[in-house]
């Protein structure tokens, strides 16, 4: 299919304006639309107030504006059915159908998937009863990994180091329900050591197509202390996966996991993003999220030389075997800005100034996440409110300019890890 086309993203932060400023390069886009959108997204697309939730909404805003291909960015539509309902009513999208987006959103569902397959995963039990949790808990050795089932903003894991830190756990999740019916079931589970790293890859059912590899820094502080976060900054490549671990992926991961999707009946058009930890016993899948990851995109965006929206038609469309994505050999770093308190409560409507600066070295891009326009200023509107992605020949180079760029950009109460890369 080579015709001009109209696309329209969901949702709000970084992730979709790193998705929308490569779509904008491509020479099959005649038209940008974004919902909700930021302050930056409005730049290069038309921002449309209907919220990601609004399935409907969208789908009528879809229709309206004649949109050709909508592309979802977070989670949370996806498992309410948006691509199901889109295609329901005949509109071309991408990402996985609900039925397929429940490996990310309910845990116990994914752990059952990875024991059926074979995948590499920490050994784990499900309870749907508090009371036989806490039971476990008493004969369980410690630290132990407590997760609510559902979608929890990636706030629902807790590593217990001792009995009372896990009862407290299962108290908060499946008794007091911090966080609602995510937490009916709980799944408990080995704790694992060694390094992190998100992959990426496009599915198209039957074929997959991996991105490089790249690496979040989820706490709040430096030296990872403090709260987990959303992602506070991101690298790829991430120096934690060489060319032969790329290669055992594939083989104990990837290929597993399609032919799982095969054998369980599970159509996946999308892109599946597996968290992972190298342990010690090798490599061994922690989530996974069916959707790109965030801050994660900024940095892959930063690298992808191919024109995104093949990449996505060809995963709509099943003729991924015959893709062949360029990366940039250059290393990506994505270092956010986030409003103070962050990932507590935070104040809005900040005056942020020296974005045009920061973006004057062209390895330099500023993504917007919070932010929004307000009588001309572009002010803060959530946690995480830039990201700040350079490129560099090596990665001392790349921390270089996006930190010289960060160091640029100011706002009231602005927090940011100094040691993403380091
Ligand atoms: P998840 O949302 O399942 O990826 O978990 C969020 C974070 O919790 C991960 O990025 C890890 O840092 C940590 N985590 C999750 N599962 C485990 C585990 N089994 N052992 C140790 N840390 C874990
Ligand atoms: N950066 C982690 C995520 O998107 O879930």
């Amino acid at each position: 299919m080579l015709l001009p086309m109209k696309i329209l993203v969901i949702g709000s932060g970084g992730r979709e304006h790193a998705l929308l400023w490569k779509l904008s390069q491509s020479p099959r886009v005649t038209h940008l639309l974004c919902a909700p959108g930021n302050a930056g997204t409005g730049r290069i697309a038309t921002n449309h107030p209907v919220a990601a939730s609004d399935l409907q909404g969208l789908a009528e805003l879809a229709k309206a504006e004649r949109v050709d291909l909508t592309i979802v960015g977070p989670d949370d539509p996806l498992a309410a059915g948006i691509v199901d309902l889109f295609q329901q009513q005949g509109l071309r999208i991408f990402g996985p159908v609900a039925a397929a987006a429940l490996l990310e959103a309910s845990k116990s569902f994914a752990k059952d998937f990875m024991v059926r397959h074979g995948i590499p995963t920490a050994g784990s039990v499900t309870f749907s009863d508090s009371s036989a949790a806490l039971t476990h808990c008493r004969v369980a050795s410690y630290p132990l990994v407590v997760k609510a089932d559902g979608l929890a903003l990636g706030k629902g894991v807790v590593i217990a180091r001792s009995l009372a830190e896990a009862e407290a756990a299962i108290r908060e999740i499946m008794v007091e329900k911090v966080f609602g019916n995510a937490g009916n079931t709980v799944v408990i589970e080995e704790f694992l050591t060694g390094p992190e790293c998100s992959l990426h890859a496009l599915i198209d059912g039957k074929n997959y197509i991996l991105f490089p590899d790249a690496k979040d820094h989820k706490r709040a502080l430096d030296g990872d202390q403090g709260l987990n976060t959303g992602g506070m900054g991101t690298i790829s490549p991430s120096r934690v996966v060489d060319e032969d671990m790329m290669q055992r992926l594939k083989r104990e991961v990837m290929e597993p996991f399609v032919k799982g999707l095969v054998a369980d009946g599970l159509s996946f058009q999308g892109m599946l993003f597996p968290g992972l930890m190298m342990t010690p016993n090798g490599p061994k899948v922690l989530e996974f999220n069916c959707r790109f990851g965030d801050p994660e995109t900024q940095s892959l965006m930063r690298r992808l030389k191919s024109d995104l929206l093949d990449l996505i038609e060809a995963t709509i469309d099943g003729t991924l075997a015959y893709a062949k994505p360029q990366w940039d050999e250059r290393v990506a770093v994505c270092v956010v800005l986030a409003s103070g308190g962050y990932p507590g409560s935070i104040e809005k409507g900040k005056v942020i100034t020296g974005i045009e600066e920061a973006s004057a070295d062209p390895d330099v891009v500023v993504f917007h996440a919070g932010t929004a326009l307000k009588e001309g200023h572009v002010v803060t509107n959530g946690g995480r409110v830039l990201g700040v992605t350079a490129l560099g020949a090596t990665l001392v180079e790349a921390r270089q300019k996006a930190y010289a760029a960060a160091d640029k950009i100011a706002f009231e109460g602005k927090q940011h890890r100094r040691d993403i890369g380091a």
